[in-house]
């Protein structure tokens, strides 16, 4: 999604917003720009890298400035629909962020006004508001732009000849970086790392007023004190530290992540959430979530309905949202990563409306969800810079584990076993990509195909799902995942020797079922990996390949099933030359409908 950064100070701009911006391309783009203030406005933007916009410049003057990543919604991805946009005047420059939802109407009535726009952007009406409403004040003709706006205008305007910038937020993340002397915007925490740690969150309906050594943050026309957090995450967290790429650095972090997530929690004197059973506690429970934390949340029914012992219904926060009958009975969980999702968020206030208290997990401290939820349970995952996700998926469901261990009501000397077995996550982990060479191997083998399924039953089964959608976002291979018992349902008709099948196998009473979906796989010809968690004869004969995975209670194998599952993805879309971090057209953080 777009990402938005501005500085003020006593500094060149221009590199530093060419820097920040670059540290926001994990959020996916199509074009960028930048807009300085010196004896003008001078804005440089294209449909091209955040490098290349940067190689084509020279240093300019000027200290105050904003600068776009621009992730297409309205008009095609171009250098007139690139960010910044101007007004008639050209001494007002608009970034944004967000959907303007009565966009025509306000660009007929500003065209009527006689303002030219030049661009197919929603986004280009704002400058043009701004300087209708100009008479002297900056910030009040802000003030008064963003009152006839509906939908979402997160951003960022900047004016000639004035000794301020002028941020607005509403429903996408805004941040100001405090410095010495001078003040930064961004969209997004690693924007900043190289700058400060201090920051303050902007919350829906601010409008910060923003000097070199001053923040004032209105609300409805007053200033609103908004408490300056300090950010845990460091410099080297988001960088590649000599990986190839941030996916693989990410999914090599995952014991550390693991040990971290669960050292967090075990310091805590409290369970993480309150998930008591009966007396007027939890019946059943909701869990609602979009893409890989979706898979997490599916992981989290099986974790949960086998040791809590209620029944969990899981549902697309996007599907959520238009459904029919939205409340539960008791508590719902919400599971993000960023924080930032609009259908999770949309989910979140749903849910609120209807009397729900959420928990809902994330890995973005300060995000906007955990601002809104009753309560939140934050991964140590550190920052993902690689839009697919990986480390956060691994750490979202040893937050599930650590939700559901002190409610079990399996027998003690299993909640024991369980324990160390989870303990024991890191070195599997570890063991896992210890084995890397082996399945970057079968990773060249299956590059050259087209189309694949992978297959999973019980816990595995949103295993497999995962797996195929880090496949196909990354490598571009059409990948689906299936229950195994859903395969001869139809996408049977699909197979054949130019179609693989992974089978994620797990030793537990799922077993002797997939064995016997393997077999009808095989006899339709399809070549076919398995994943198993020990030396097996029956799979080393019916399959074609074998991965073994290290052994581990069958609660907690789709942790290392996952990581092989990455590896694999990850290995593929290398051997095919796919821009594994950045996948054409995906945003990291998705705050649009
Ligand atoms: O930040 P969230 O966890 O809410 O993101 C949800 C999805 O957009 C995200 O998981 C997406 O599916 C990933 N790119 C998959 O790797």
């Amino acid at each position: 999604m777009c990402g938005i950064v501005g500085y003020i100070g006593k500094k060149k701009a221009q590199p530093i917003l060419l820097n920040c911006l670059g540290k926001l391309e994990y959020r996916g783009y199509d074009s960028c720009g930048i807009a300085i203030s010196a004896s003008g406005i001078e804005v440089h933007k294209d449909a091209v890298r955040v490098r290349v916009l940067g190689e084509a410049l020279s240093v300019l003057d000027g200290t105050v400035g904003i600068g776009h990543t621009r992730w297409a919604t309205h008009g095609e991805p171009s250098k007139v629909n690139a960010h910044p946009h101007c007004d008639c005047t050209g001494r007002i420059a608009v970034v944004h962020n967000g959907v303007i939802n009565n966009f025509y109407k306000l660009r007929e009535q500003l065209a009527d006004e006689g303002h030219t726009l030049a661009s197919q952007t929603d986004t280009e009406v704002i400058p043009h508001l701004i300087e209708k409403y100009y008479d002297g004040d900056f910030v009040k003709a802000v003030e008064l732009a963003v009152r006839e706006i509906e939908g979402s205008y997160t951003m960022i305007a900047l004016m000639a000849d004035e000794s301020k910038i002028v941020a607005a937020r509403k429903d996408s993340p805004l941040i100001i970086g405090i410095g010495d002397r001078e003040n930064y915007i961004a969209s997004d925490v690693p924007a900043l790392l190289d700058y400060t740690s201090r920051v303050i969150y902007l919350e829906d309906g601010d409008i910060a007023v923003v000097s070199a050594d001053n923040v004032d943050v209105k609300k409805d026309g007053s200033s609103v004190d908004r408490e300056e957090h300090k950010i845990l995450w460091s410099v080297e967290d988001a960088q590649k530290a000599g990986y190839e790429h941030f996916m693989l650095k990410e999914i090599h972090e995952q014991p550390k992540v693991i040990r971290d997530t669960l050292a967090e929690y075990i310091s805590a004197a409290e369970p993480a959430a309150d998930l008591t059973v009966g007396d007027g506690g939890l019946e059943d429970m909701l869990i609602l979530a979009c893409g890989t934390s979706y898979h997490a949340s599916l992981v989290g029914k099986y974790i949960i309905e086998g040791l809590v012992k209620i029944p969990v219904r899981v549902e697309l926060a996007s599907e959520f949202n238009y459904s029919g009958q939205a409340s539960t009975r008791s508590r719902a969980i919400v599971i993000t990563q960023s924080g930032e999702t609009y259908d999770a968020l949309m989910s979140v206030k749903r849910l609120k409306e209807e009397g729900c208290q959420v928990i809902v997990i994330t890995n973005v401290v300060g995000s906007t969800v955990s601002r809104i939820a009753d309560q939140t349970v934050y991964t140590r995952a550190g920052p993902e810079i690689s839009v697919a996700a990986t480390k956060t998926f691994v750490a979202q469901l040893i937050a599930l584990y650590w939700l559901a261990l002190p409610y079990s009501r399996v027998d003690i000397r299993r909640l024991d076993d369980l324990v160390m077995e989870l303990r024991q996550l890191p070195v599997k982990v570890q063991q896992v990509l210890d084995n890397e060479a082996i399945i970057a191997d079968y990773a060249r083998q299956l590059a050259k195909f087209e189309n694949m399924f992978y297959m999973g039953k019980g816990i595995n089964y949103p295993v497999a799902l995962e797996g195929a959608l880090k496949l196909k976002e990354i490598s571009y291979i059409h990948a689906e995942g299936y229950a195994a018992g859903e395969l001869k349902h139809g996408p049977f008709a699909l197979l054949g020797s130019k179609t693989p099948v992974v089978a994620v196998v797990t030793q537990d009473n799922t077993y002797e079922s997939v064995i016997t979906t393997i077999k009808q796989v095989k006899a339709r010809q399809s070549p076919l990996l398995a994943l198993v968690g020990e030396e097996d004869e029956t799979i080393i004969q019916l399959a074609d390949s074998v991965i073994t995975v290290p052994q581990i209670d069958p609660l907690f194998s789709p942790v290392v099933n996952s990581v092989v599952l990455q590896l694999l993805a990850y290995y593929v879309a290398k051997r095919r030359g796919c821009p594994i971090d950045f996948p054409r057209h995906l945003a990291k953080t998705v705050t649009v409908e």
